[in-house]
């Protein structure tokens, strides 16, 4: 049975300080968690939150790193900086990073091995425009996201990664995909990584739905058959939202 995730992409949100008092909050509020909890704060708070999430059962994630390894690329943070500074796993190609910063499949497929040879968890980023979908392209537009991105490496390889499908329409939109759109989805990705990786693979990855999830959306959401968890933006930000969003796990009373 795949573990159920909740992850918080607190994107270019909250100081240092804020960002602590926000995973205080977090951990006070957890108790005896079910699901398996990420954040993702700005890297400048990765040193400061690594101590206090070292003791907890919260991991620790970066939004992005460099495509390589090290080198003159000013301004650039490489994967095994971020790991120093306590990240225990990546997230890469967020549509904002494609849609905003040009990232590539290619480049992102670089930031993958970097990913692998740390030894990061990769929390790899799928999602189609409203135009994709609207033209009926939204599952080719995935499939190919996949493949670039995954391009060279076996199932083996990649046996940690975990996909988020957020479409892009959805994010920070208020207008979440609806269970049955999310579902459809998510359905296909595990085809696809089925088709690619075998049938094993594809029972064990989880797929995590993002874009506009809420407390008031979570449960219906996360009960979908290939829906294992979601990856959380605005409402990462709030505390007790965050923690309704984390205990609307389905497989809780199992
Ligand atoms: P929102 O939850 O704010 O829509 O953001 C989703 C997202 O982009 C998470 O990575």
């Amino acid at each position: 049975m795949r573990t159920h995730l909740v992850a918080g992409n607190w994107k270019m949100h909250t100081h240092p300080k804020e960002g602590l008092a926000l995973v205080q909050e977090i951990l006070s509020g957890l108790g005896k968690a079910e699901s398996e909890v990420w954040v993702f704060p700005p890297a400048t708070h990765l040193s400061l939150l690594a101590e206090p999430l070292a003791q907890s059962p919260v991991k620790l994630g970066a939004q992005n790193a460099a495509s390589a390894a090290q080198g003159a690329y000013t301004g650039e943070l490489s994967v095994s900086m971020l790991k120093a500074c306590g990240a225990q796993g990546l997230l890469i190609g967020h549509s904002e990073r494609r849609q905003l910063f040009g990232e590539t499949g290619k480049v992102l497929n670089q930031k993958l091995e970097r990913c692998l040879e740390e030894d990061l968890t990769p929390f790899l980023c799928v999602g189609e425009t409203l135009e994709e979908r609207e033209s009926g392209n939204h599952m080719e537009v995935v499939r190919h996201q996949i493949e670039e991105a995954t391009e060279g490496f076996d199932g083996e390889a990649l046996q940690t990664l975990v996909i988020a499908y957020e479409p892009v329409w959805a994010i920070g939109t208020g207008q979440t995909a609806s269970p049955f759109q999310a579902q459809e989805m998510h359905a296909f990705i595990r085809r696809v990584w089925a088709k690619k990786f075998g049938e094993s693979a594809a029972e064990k990855i989880r797929i995590l739905y993002g874009g506009s999830v809420k407390p008031e959306n979570a449960a219906e959401l996360f009960g979908q058959t290939d829906i294992d968890g979601g990856l959380i933006g605005g409402a990462s930000l709030k505390a007790a939202d965050f923690l309704q969003i984390v205990q609307a796990n389905p497989h809780y009373d199992l």
